[in-house]
């Protein structure tokens, strides 16, 4: 039985550990008898310039959500991420740079960050963006993108990544939705060999955008690019002309410091928003505890800066506390499946965090690309962005960590701005496909579909959290009602995640997989219901609906049942038009994996289509359909099963 299945906590690991198992019960309890007392104490680890007197100011009462911490505190998150650790480690590499070409690479110390971030700053204020203002950051992961995002920091303006995988329109949409003034972007995206055309996608987005939006273009393939006169203009040519002398400013705790678009089960991708204070202190807390970072510690988080686990474990977390971060530019097997090992053993990596879909394509072709190069210097590894099933997790384990290194499998979301259940290195013995006990401060609990918080150790229902904790998201940016409806409507006085969940005899945690219409596609977070519209956009689509089904790569593939305008006939030429069409609207991330047609979707009298059964149906489980008798037309379920797509 999994949760019988215990490696316990290796004691070289715990005998330095920031927290062993003694030290974790107390903090914990700590934590949740008294946070104020906890995160007062805890809040000190970032510099201050006004300090705090007030500590957490939170309400989950469904008519008055607001969340505050540390209210009447300012700081500078930039300065906190670089100038602070000039005095001890101006020398020390602060960002190591691997690029997409396995012989390119590039350390980049404290000092150098410092005066980059300063004159991107100046760039950003000369181009008339101020404290307040919204910056589009679409970019690959070059240094650059982390002088972007601390820049705008530095300077109190808010940024809002958008993943350099997605399409012009997505781009459009977000750049339209925070009202962006600028757009930080590059020439080009060199990935696995190939380039993005990252300033042409811009060029495109911007045509559907207002005309006051400005485009700063950073040189990395060299490419030609056509730049519009009076508002596009190169990073290069602009920071020749600004000083290396750029003033943080103060900020209030409670100020935004981010805005990060994501998924949910309805409409358009909201705007999750974090601030400034509790946010940098959860993401650097968590980073500590969770890697036990150590001082002199290489650590490589895989993940892109489009993403959550980017800002959190690539720049703020780490940066703030002083570490050396990896940013890799490129993919994992190119120019073969052993480039993950190979830069772990070029930079003598010492924490390395990745996702469950990476290790089980990487599993797929065959350990000797791990063998041939020399992973000794490896201690903590981590995953992150979905369940890692056990087989997965024993390949890492054994495999990569040599059974010496402890998995953290760390479960959070983009709207949590750090690792919410997670084993501790040296406090918690792991099982195989758990995310094991919460951090500090995080009360999880079980509720059944009443509502109800289930007492009983063991049991399964969804997750849903207590009381806040300092990194969460504060609202949706310009839409407070959707954020109230969305996490704490369904079960008032709790912060619902989305997933469901198992807790065993053990009290560990399981993550289940999401309970609502999102699905994980390679560790990518995507709605149904934005690839449903982008579907019904094409001029021959009538309805479609789209649901997840178990892939062995991706942990979950798209499925879309399409119905035809009348008089249109499906063919495979139409199926490759509308994969192409998803791959416009969204990006290549969205594009289906199984295209069904359907002549009609299973509906309720009342017109809901029931989603239940398509999923059964994608699942292959035609036995276990359920009631189907509330059906408008039943029979619409037979020549669904009869014609299933073959994958
Ligand atoms: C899923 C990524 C199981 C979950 C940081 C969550 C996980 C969604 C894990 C958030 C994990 C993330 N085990 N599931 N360790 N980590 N998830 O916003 O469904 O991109 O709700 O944030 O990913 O995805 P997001």
């Amino acid at each position: 039985m999994a949760d019988d299945d215990i490696f316990s906590v290796r004691p070289e690991i715990a005998a330095s550990a920031h927290a062993d198992a003694a030290r974790y019960e107390e903090m914990y309890n700590a934590s949740v008898a008294d946070p104020e007392a906890f995160w007062a104490e805890h809040g000190k680890r970032l510099d201050w310039i006004k300090p705090y007197t007030k500590v957490k100011n939170t309400s989950y009462d469904y008519h008055n959500v607001s969340i505050k911490w540390f209210e009447d505190g300012t700081l500078n998150v930039c300065a906190n991420c670089v100038d602070r650790h000039l005095k001890d480690r101006a020398h020390q590499t602060a960002i190591i740079w691997e690029s997409d070409d396995p012989g390119v690479s590039q350390h980049i110390t404290y000092q150098e960050l410092y005066e980059q971030v300063s004159k991107f700053g100046n760039v950003l204020h000369s181009l008339g963006v101020k404290k307040g203002d919204r910056v589009i950051l679409y970019l690959p992961m070059i240094p650059a993108a982390a002088y972007a995002m601390l820049a705008c920091a530095r300077i109190g303006a808010i940024h809002s990544i958008v993943f350099a995988g997605f399409s012009p329109d997505a781009l459009a949409d977000r750049i339209n939705d925070c009202g962006a003034k600028l757009v930080v972007t590059a020439d080009e995206a060199p990935r696995g060999g190939r380039a993005t055309p990252l300033k042409a996608n811009v060029d495109k987005a911007l045509a559907r955008c207002g005309s006051d939006v400005r485009c700063l273009v950073v040189r990395r393939t060299g490419g030609a690019v056509p730049m519009t006169e009076g508002r596009d203009v190169w990073y290069h040519d602009e920071v020749e002309r600004v000083s290396d002398h750029c003033a943080p400013v103060e900020m209030s705790a409670e100020d935004p410091l981010f805005i990060l678009y994501t998924s949910g089960s309805t409409g358009k991708p909201k705007g999750v928003l974090h601030t400034s204070g509790g946010y940098l202190l959860y993401a650097s807390m968590t980073h500590q505890y969770v890697f036990d970072y150590q001082e002199g510690d290489i650590y490589w988080c895989t993940a892109d800066v489009g993403w959550v686990t980017g800002h959190s474990y690539i720049v703020y977390g780490p940066l703030a506390n002083g570490a050396t971060t990896l940013m890799f530019e490129g993919v994992p097997t190119y120019p073969d499946a052993g480039r993950f090992w190979e830069v772990c053993a070029k930079h003598k990596v010492n924490i390395f965090y990745t996702a469950p879909t990476a290790i089980r394509a990487l599993m797929g072709q065959g350990e000797e690309f791990v063998a041939k190069h020399d992973l000794s210097s490896l201690r903590i590894l981590g995953s992150v962005g979905e369940p890692i099933n056990p087989e997965a997790w024993r390949w890492y384990h054994r495999v990569v960590g040599r059974e010496n290194c402890p998995i953290v499998d760390t479960w959070w979301q983009t709207e949590t701005g750090g690792i919410l259940i997670t084993p501790l290195p040296g406090a918690i013995a792991l099982k195989p496909g758990s995310a094991t006990r919460p951090f500090f401060g995080v009360q999880p609990c079980v509720l059944n579909d009443r509502g109800e918080e289930i007492t009983e150790t063991a049991c399964e229902g969804v997750l849903a959290i207590k009381d806040s904790w300092p990194g969460q998201m504060r609202t949706v940016y310009g839409d407070h009602d959707r954020f109230v409806s969305t996490y704490f409507e369904m079960f008032k006085g709790y912060y619902f995640s989305g997933d469901g969940c198992r807790r065993d005899k053990d009290g560990y945690y399981w993550i289940t997989g999401r309970v609502d219409d999102v699905i994980n596609v390679s560790g990518h977070r995507m709605g149904t219901a934005e690839v449903e519209s982008a579907l019904v956009a094409h001029p021959k689509v009538s309805e479609a609906a789209v649901v997840g089904f178990p892939h062995d790569i991706k942990g979950q593939g798209i499925y879309c049942y399409v119905t035809l305008m009348s008089g249109e006939e499906p063919s495979d030429e139409l199926r490759t038009e509308l994969r192409n069409w998803v791959r416009k609207e969204i990006g290549p991330i969205a594009s289906p994996d199984v295209i069904q047609w359907a002549p009609g979707l299973p509906k309720t009298r009342s017109g809901k289509i029931m989603r239940r059964i398509l999923r059964k149906i994608a699942e292959n489980d035609f036995g276990a359909l359920g009631d189907t008798s509330t059906l408008a037309d039943p029979s619409v379920v037979d020549n669904l099963i009869e014609n299933r797509a073959v994958k």
